[in-house]
């Protein structure tokens, strides 16, 4: 569907705030899904980009977090607000949690912190206990672009190798669940650390996407099974898995 772009905001020197009207993906997308991007009227780049929902209001609007890294992203600041742009979604699987899940913490590394703006709002909505551990790397100025910041219990860690302690020392205080993004080897220390304390942990993973349906198995993810290792598709299956089914070792 075509969407209009009203907002187009650097938030860091690489880092860009895309604001959309769409009212059908506003209201349908679920913290955690993604939206499949069509860069250009025409055909090159060929393939659309992935991107997580960093917000959506639940009517009206939705938002999206974007780093430059290449040329897709690159094209993308070009665009101006009044665009109208491709989009699919949402698509893929959310992050979950039970009703009586109180307290809630959320682990991301640079721009992982995309799919966690509208997590935080969605579980603040309800009540929850919310607190962001974030390892921005350099850009500590992403945390300006996120809603209820002022109602977020913001850690941050500078040192990547001193998030595992950091998470330890949050999760001793005691937290009913753990939702992450980010690199994968952040995530995999995020998997273990929740598991050594109790906590059930959800991931947000990422791979380079073709369709995002389902349907080229481009997008292979390796998942432990009672039988040994198997496949499933980060698109359709996740983006979001179990942080004790992802099997870090077996990856394609
Ligand atoms: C489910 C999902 C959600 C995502 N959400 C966001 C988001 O909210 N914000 C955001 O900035 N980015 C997000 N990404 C990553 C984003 O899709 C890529 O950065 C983007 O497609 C790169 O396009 P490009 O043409 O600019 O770069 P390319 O020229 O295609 O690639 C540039 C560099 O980025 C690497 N790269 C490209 N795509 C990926 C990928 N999927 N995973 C790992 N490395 C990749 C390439 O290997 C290359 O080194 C998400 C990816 C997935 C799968
Ligand atoms: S991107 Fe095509 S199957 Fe996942």
């Amino acid at each position: 569907m075509f969407v209009r772009l009203t907002e187009l905001r650097p938030v860091t020197a690489r880092d860009t705030l895309y604001r959309f009207t769409c009212p059908a993906i506003a209201r349908a997308a679920l913290p955690g899904q993604f939206v499949e991007l069509k860069l250009t009227g025409g055909c090159d780049p060929f393939l659309r980009r992935p991107i997580s929902l960093f917000d959506a209001d639940g009517t009206e609007t939705f938002s999206l977090l974007v780093r430059t890294v290449g040329r897709g992203t690159e094209y993308m600041t070009g665009w101006t607000p009044g665009m109208e742009i491709d989009v699919l979604g949402p698509l893929g699987s959310g992050f979950s949690w039970e009703t009586d899940t109180r307290d809630c913490l959320l682990v991301a590394g640079g721009i992982g912190l995309a799919p966690m703006g509208f997590l935080a709002r969605r579980l603040l909505d309800e009540g929850k206990r919310v607190r962001l551990l974030f390892s921005p790397r350099r850009d500590a100025a992403l945390l300006e672009a996120l809603p209820f910041r002022e109602r977020l219990d913001v850690s941050c860690c500078e040192n990547r190798s001193a998030l595992p302690a950091a998470l330890d020392a949050l999760l001793a205080q005691g937290a009913d669940a753990v939702f992450s993004c980010g690199p994968e080897g952040l995530l995999e220390s995020v998997a273990e650390r929740a598991a050594a304390h109790g906590v059930p942990c959800q991931l947000s993973m990422e791979r380079r996407m073709a369709c995002g349906i389902g349907i080229c198995l481009g997008c292979a993810i390796a998942i432990h099974t009672p039988g040994g290792v198997t496949y499933k598709k980060v698109c359709k299956d996740g983006p979001v898995f179990r942080g004790e089914e992802v099997a870090f070792h077996a990856q394609p």
